[in-house]
C-alpha cells in the first residue's frame, strides 16, 4: 500500500471515528464562537486583500459611520456607469418604505428604465442580529412612477415566477442590482437565482456588506459556488456598503 493509501486510510477512519464517537461534541458550547471567529477572520481577509483596490470611492477605514453617506456612493456609481443616462433594470431587495428604491427611480430618469421592488412588506422573515422576525415591517409603498412596480412575498416566493415572466429580456438589459435584505439566506437565495441573467457590466450594491455572517458570506458563497467574480468599485463606512461590477 502506498504512503498516499495509507493516509487516506487513516483519515477515513478518524472521521468516522469521530463521527461514532461524538467525541467533538464537547465542544458543541463554543460553537458560536468558533463560528464567530472564522465567519470574522473570512471578512477581515477579504477587506485587507481588497481595502487598496482602485475604486470610485473608498473610505476604509474611519472610525465612525455614517449611514447617510451611502448616498454619495450611489450618486457616484449613477454617473460613472451612466445609470442616470441610459435604459436600464433596477432590481431592489429589500425596499422597506422604500427610500432607497425612490432614490434610485428619481436618480435614473430615462423612459425606458424599469425598476422592480421585492419585500415581504411584512417584515424580516426571521431574527437578523439585534432585530426580531417582523421587524421592518411597512405598508407597501406607493409608485407613482408607471416605470416601477413593488413585488409583495418572500424571494423564495416570487423571484421565480419574476424571472420566469422577465428573465429572458433581462439578459439583455443592463442591470443594477440592490441586495437590501440584510439576512444571509435572502441575499443568497437572490443572487443565486439571478446568476444565469447577469452579464459583464451589471452592477451590484450591498447595503450591509460587512456584516459577516450575512451579505458578506452569502457573497463569499455565491462567488465561490458560482465561479463568479465581482470587482469591487465602491466601499463606504468601512465597507458596510460595498458596490461590485460583475466581471464574469
Ligand atoms: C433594511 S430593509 C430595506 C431598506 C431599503 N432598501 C431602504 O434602504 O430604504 C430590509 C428589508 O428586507 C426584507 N426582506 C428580508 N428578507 C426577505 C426575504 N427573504 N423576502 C422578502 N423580503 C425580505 C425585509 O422585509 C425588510 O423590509
Amino acid at each position: 500500500m502506498s504512503a498516499r493509501d495509507t493516509r487516506l486510510k487513516v483519515v477515513k477512519f478518524s472521521k468516522d471515528f469521530l463521527l461514532a464517537s461524538r467525541l467533538l461534541q464537547v465542544f458543541a458550547p463554543f460553537n458560536k464562537l468558533f463560528r464567530f471567529i472564522y465567519d470574522f477572520n473570512m471578512l477581515t481577509s477579504w477587506v485587507h486583500k481588497h481595502k487598496k483596490d482602485p475604486m470610485l470611492l473608498n473610505d476604509f477605514y474611519k472610525p465612525v459611520r455614517h449611514y447617510d453617506s451611502r448616498l454619495n456612493s450611489f450618486a457616484l456609481i449613477a454617473e460613472h456607469y451612466q445609470f442616470d443616462r441610459q435604459p436600464i433594470v433596477y432590481l431592489e431587495f429589500g425596499v422597506a418604505a422604500g427610500g432607497s428604491f425612490r432614490w434610485w427611480m428619481n436618480k435614473c430618469t430615462h423612459p425606458n428604465s424599469r425598476f422592480y421592488g421585492f419585500d415581504t412588506f411584512e417584515g424580516l422573515p426571521e431574527v437578523w442580529g439585534m432585530y426580531a422576525k417582523g421587524d421592518m415591517s411597512y405598508d407597501v409603498p406607493k409608485v407613482d412612477d408607471s416605470r416601477g412596480r413593488l413585488i409583495k412575498g418572500t424571494f423564495q416566493d416570487t423571484l421565480s415566477g419574476f424571472l420566469d415572466e422577465q428573465g429572458p429580456a433581462l439578459k439583455q438589459q443592463r442591470k443594477l442590482i440592490h441586495m437590501d435584505a440584510d439576512l444571509f439566506s435572502a441575499t443568497l437565495f437572490a443572487l443565486s437565482q439571478l446568476y444565469p441573467y447577469l452579464s459583464a457590466g451589471d452592477v451590484i450594491i450591498f447595503d450591509e456588506f460587512n456584516v459577516y455572517g450575512h451579505e458578506f458570506k452569502a457573497f463569499k458563497y455565491f462567488t465561490e459556488c458560482f465561479y463568479i467574480k465581482l470587482r469591487p468599485i465602491a466601499a463606504q463606512n468601512n465597507f458596510y456598503h460595498a458596490a461590485f461590477v460583475v466581471e464574469k
